[in-house]
């Protein structure tokens, strides 16, 4: 596999630029399709007081990132305080808000849908942190949290490369998801019913586990921990340099980030009823090696 099979390159300039018809359509296909869409000319503007943020230092104690909740306006993770605090929120938010405007404008048919859920702000140097095996990053997996089932929604994100001194974002990403899942699909176990309602009851999911949610959080875990997969999987090597923006569903596409520091990301969900063709979700793909609903 190679850089020209993972990635789609759009020649976009500005973060609401409206899109003709049909490079929507192409925009639209490529990433439903399982493609990253590159941005090599699309930045997010620093405002010349937000420069203070890129330092390794913005992160608090035995913090990974730092995050935004649009919906309470609570940025959570860094050692700031105060009118620092709430300069760096702003900073997260008015990326938040451009990031949307740039799904929308590609996406126009996601509008009503979309919706916006926590933005990053990711300082630190990927290659230093060290985690165990499921939460390593590093590793080719597909987005599955543990505490937030997401019931077949989809997750999409962008992704913005603001560091200051030319330090590239390294990823590898995999082959395609159907295929992945032919191989992958027969380890997993469907998990139990009673436990999801458990888990609920106890506050330690956001909301029911899903058949579907379980199925992806056993698929993201057997990829990590298998290594022949990671080190034998077909993959690509792509980097994303300061100055350049990407657009991916994460919960599709395999991804690894290998290196790098100082990322904006944005997260959404979409349900797959919004999406052109519903039959490239990650649930469609699974429902039919399932040969039953899975959530
Ligand atoms: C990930 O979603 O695995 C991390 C992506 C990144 O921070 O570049
Ligand atoms: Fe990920």
């Amino acid at each position: 596999m190679t850089r020209d099979d993972v990635l789609e390159v759009l020649g976009v300039t500005a973060w609401d630029a409206p899109t003709e018809p049909a490079q929507s359509a192409r925009a639209v296909a490529a990433l439903e399709g399982g493609r990253v869409l590159f941005f090599p000319f699309l930045a997010f503007a620093l405002e010349e007081g937000e420069k203070r943020f890129l330092t390794a230092e913005a992160l608090g104690q035995g913090r990974k990132n730092i995050s935004l909740d649009p919906a309470s306006g609570v940025c959570q993770g860094s050692r700031f305080t105060g009118a620092e605090a709430a300069a760096l929120g702003a900073m997260l938010e008015r990326f938040g808000r451009q990031a949307e405007a740039l799904v929308l404008a590609l996406a126009p048919g996601y509008a009503g849908r979309l919706e916006r859920a926590r933005t990053s702000f990711r300082p630190a140097e990927i290659e230093d942190r060290t985690s165990s095996v499921r939460k390593d990053d590093r590793l080719l997996h597909v987005d599955a949290f543990p505490t937030r089932p997401t019931g077949g929604k989809r997750i999409l994100r962008v992704f913005s490369n603001i560091a200051p001194d030319g330090v590239e974002r390294l990823w590898r990403v995999g082959e395609p998801f159907a295929d992945f899942a032919r191989q992958f699909f027969p380890r997993v176990g469907a998990g139990a019913a009673g436990a999801a309602w458990i888990l609920e009851r106890l506050g330690l999911t956001k909301g029911r586990r899903s058949a579907y949610d379980t199925i992806m959080l056993g698929l993201h875990d057997r990829m990590k921990e298998d290594q022949a997969y990671q080190t034998g999987a077909p993959a690509a090597e792509v980097s994303f340099p300061p100055g350049t923006s990407w657009m991916v569903y994460t919960d599709q596409v395999l991804h690894a980030a290998l290196a790098g520091r100082f990322a904006l990301e944005q997260t959404f969900h979409l349900p797959v009823a919004a999406m052109a063709d519903a039959t490239r979700a990650p649930i469609s793909v699974l429902e039919r090696l399932a040969g039953r609903a899975l959530a």
